[in-house]
């Protein structure tokens, strides 16, 4: 293979990149970019691999969700605190039912860029270039917003420092502590049967914690009581940005995309020979790749070997999303090509991006029914081959949002317009993704050779 370096990816062909009308102001936004600091560190970043090491090894379970995009319009502190509040649930709930500690991952704090299937959108008479994340363009309908600029990646690196900030605090500075499991629940979420369940099961972990303090296993003796680790992730989309974030680690001398702790190649820009594939295979991070159902198993093997060449534990992270209806049949061989071939790599389940479907009232939408069919289906075929369920990958937000249907709270095609506020695609709300989370739990729990995770419902 030829020599790798931050930017060996430019000779390559690449796909969903912008172009920008003046490559002088592009220049000028990476130089700047290049002389800020790292987001996160490089001995994170080995941290990260190493408990991914594990998930591969059957001995812990990611939880990878968050934002579609994230906004520049829509970013508030309390629209942060609010996801991150969520997500702290669905990984106590999948931390009891599984008694495996959870990887927890956010689509946040740089998951600005997005791949689009057309190049144009059309509205009525009037076709205007895709809309392609708050990093690259604007949403809004009208020429000038969508010409890509590139000062708007100085701001998405500066969203991504505050967010980074926030999300650090919630979870080493006492608000992911246990003890206040209680208080993570939303408001509009208490009432539910969701948030009931919830309420159980942190009754049941404060009789522990008190049951451990009585043992003399407290926050003071245990950090993990007190604090948690959160690590970030978004698309490795925009790689001029991805390039100027490229360091080198003081400590090994090797080269880390220090933009987030885990990025990955998104389905429509994973060819072989292509930019993306190249950037990746050589940046130390964790990695992931989503595998979409065009993929094949020969195809799967030779990026494999591109992009983990030398079968590092917890370096490359297979993120399926087939569809409820095809992940039956086009799993199985790839997952079976894989265990033959040797590399030790961990599957997660991304139950949305197959999932996507036109509603009768013309949003973009997903029905819940279909996204629980895709995990259940994926956990099946694990079950088949003896392989254990690596995670989940989901899109979801802790506002109360309508953008997917179903539910307990039977979200219609009509009720679609209440609250549809993603700028790209439909995200679970925060009593949806917990209603998943129970059943996924259920569903971990029975795997693993348990029953329900409360008798009590
Ligand atoms: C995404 O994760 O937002 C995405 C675009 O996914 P995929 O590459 O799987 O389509
Ligand atoms: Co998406």
């Amino acid at each position: 293979m030829s020599p790798w370096s931050p930017e060996s990816w430019q000779a390559k062909p690449a796909k969903q990149l912008p172009s920008y009308p003046n490559p002088a102001e592009v220049a000028r936004a990476t130089d700047t970019l290049r002389r800020f600091p790292p987001l996160v560190f490089a001995g994170e970043a080995r941290r990260l691999k190493a408990h991914l090491g594990r998930v591969a090894q059957g001995q812990a379970f990611v939880l990878q969700c968050g934002d579609c995009a994230e906004s520049f319009d829509q970013f508030s502190s309390s629209a942060v605190r609010d996801t991150c509040r969520v997500i702290l649930q669905m990984a106590v709930a999948m931390t009891f039912a599984t008694g495996l500690p959870v990887v927890k991952m956010g689509r946040l704090a740089g998951q600005f860029a997005k791949p689009r299937s057309d190049e144009l959108e059309t509205r009525g008479d009037e076709a205007l270039p895709s809309y392609r994340g708050d990093i690259i363009n604007g949403a809004e309908f009208t020429r000038q917003a969508r010409i890509p600029d590139p000062a708007r990646m100085l701001q998405a690196y500066n969203q991504s420092a505050a967010t980074l900030n926030l999300l650090r605090a919630f979870a080493q500075g006492g608000y992911a502590d246990l003890h206040q499991v209680h208080k993570w629940t939303l408001g509009f979420v208490a009432n539910s049967p969701q948030g009931q369940r919830y309420e159980q099961l942190a009754q049941q972990i404060d009789d522990a914690l008190r049951f451990m303090a009585a043992c003399g296993i407290t926050g003071g003796t245990m950090p993990s009581i007190r604090e948690t680790e959160f690590f970030t992730s978004h698309e490795a989309l925009l790689l001029p940005y991805e390039q100027a974030l490229t360091r080198t680690d003081s400590t090994t001398g090797d080269w880390y995309d220090v933009s987030a702790h885990f990025l990955w190649i998104g389905d429509r820009t994973r060819d072989l020979g292509g930019a993306h594939v190249e950037f990746m295979r050589g940046i130390r991070n964790p990695i992931g790749l989503k595998v979409g159902p065009s993929m094949d198993e020969n195809e799967l093997l030779r990026l494999i070997e591109a992009l983990n060449p030398g079968n590092e534990p917890g370096r490359l992270t297979l993120i399926v999303r087939m569809g409820a209806d095809k992940v039956a049949d086009k799993f199985p061989p790839l997952l079976r090509a894989v265990q033959k071939s040797g590399f030790g790599t961990s599957w997660i389940c991304d139950p949305m991006h197959g999932n996507t479907i036109k509603s009768s009232t013309g949003y973009k939408t997903r029905p819940f029914d279909r996204i629980l069919s895709e995990v259940r289906s994926f956990f099946a075929v694990h079950e088949q081959e003896g392989v254990q369920p690596g995670g989940v990958h989901l899109e979801m937000t802790g506002q109360d949002v309508t953008e997917c249907t179903g539910g307990a709270q039977a979200i219609g095609d009509n009720a679609l317009s209440e609250r549809y506020h993603t700028v790209c695609d439909p995200r679970l709300n925060a009593s949806q993704a917990l209603e998943l989370t129970f059943l996924i739990a259920d569903e971990l729990k029975r795997l693993r050779g348990g029953g329900q995770t409360q008798a009590a419902e």
